[in-house]
């Protein structure tokens, strides 16, 4: 399921950037260049990301002023 229609990522994209090591919602955006547009998707990219970090067992995503510096 697409998250970012601005960028064009998946649910997939999230869960393999998780999985190739990025260990925070902002490493995440980064390495999946979403929410660089109009930040729509961010929720769902958070969400997503949460979810990744969970079942990866790492810890929880960066707090919400450090995505919208990020998503910036
Ligand atoms: S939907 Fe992700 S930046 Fe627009």
């Amino acid at each position: 399921m697409i998250l970012c229609h601005c960028a064009v990522v998946d649910h997939r994209a999230i869960d393999a950037a998780v999985a190739e090591g990025a260990c925070s919602l902002r490493e995440v955006l980064v390495r999946t260049r979403a929410g660089r547009d109009c930040g729509g998707c961010l929720p769902a990219v958070r969400q997503q990301t949460e979810s990744a970090l969970r079942l990866a067992g790492t810890r929880h995503p960066a707090p919400s002023s450090e995505v919208v510096h990020a998503a910036g």
